[in-house]
């Protein structure tokens, strides 16, 4: 959700407006998110990195996720909240916030939406390491035949589904820290646009664009059949 700074400033206003705005086109993705039936939304409202912001914007940027989760629309929508990130530095209000939800909301079944809060993807795989190496010293595991499923198993949230398509807006082209684990074959797609200004249409747009890509994770392309072949127009 790149852009919230630079759309305020566009508009000669103060940053934290810009994360007010930001918070209107989260609702606003929510819904035509739940419009089409996507079983997954996972946003990076705050990454390990953004700490080193001025003060005042980050108790912004947390404050309003607070009040959002506390009182915004998205707790009257069929919507399980769920939060990937760690506890380290975060407001006490905002972690209850963030356990209340997922609690209240733990049996919707129309979408997951994860806030990454406070998250970093090293800072995941690093506590992972540290989950594995433990393991090992009790016992439980043969250092020597550690396999993906392990690490997969000894993740902070082992439930996390791999991401399919990682959209960043903003007119950036890197993804920042963000589920390195899950996201080794996500597909990329980066559009210019502020965060805020978006709208349901261009999710639909990333993920109809998404649709038509071909993806193979390391296989070789699909051969044509015989029976491919001969549906073909003859010439
Ligand atoms: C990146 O834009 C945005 C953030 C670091 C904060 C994102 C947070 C919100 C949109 C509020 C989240 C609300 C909910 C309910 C999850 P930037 O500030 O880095 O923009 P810039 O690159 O233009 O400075």
């Amino acid at each position: 959700m790149d852009g919230n700074g630079r759309w305020a400033q566009q508009r000669g206003l103060p940053r934290p407006e810009g994360h007010h705005a930001g918070t209107t086109a989260v609702h606003e993705i929510v819904c035509g998110a739940l419009d089409i039936g996507l079983r997954h939304l996972t946003l990076y409202a705050f990454s390990t990195e953004n700490w080193k912001r001025d003060t005042d914007e980050i108790t912004t940027i947390l404050e309003t996720i607070r009040r959002d989760l506390d009182e915004g629309p998205l707790r009257d929508l069929d919507v399980r909240q769920r939060w990937l990130g760690h506890p380290d530095k975060l407001p006490t209000e905002l972690v209850q916030a963030l356990q209340r939800a997922e609690r209240r909301t733990r049996n919707r079944i129309g979408l997951t939406l994860t806030m990454c809060i406070n998250y970093g993807g090293r800072d995941e795989i690093t506590r992972t390491a540290a989950a594995l190496a433990q393991a090992v010293q009790a016992g439980d595991i043969d250092p020597h035949l550690i396999s993906e499923e392990d690490f997969a198993r000894h993740l902070p949230h082992p439930d996390m589904p791999d991401v399919d398509l990682l959209w960043r807006t903003g007119n950036e082209q890197r993804t920042s820290n963000f589920l390195p684990w899950h996201a080794t074959y996500a597909e990329l797609h980066f559009t210019p646009g502020y965060w805020p200004d978006v709208d349901r249409r261009d999710l639909w747009q990333a993920i109809t664009e998404y649709s038509r890509r071909q993806r193979r994770h390391g296989a070789a392309p699909l051969a044509i059949t015989r029976d491919d072949a001969s549906a073909l127009p003859s010439r």
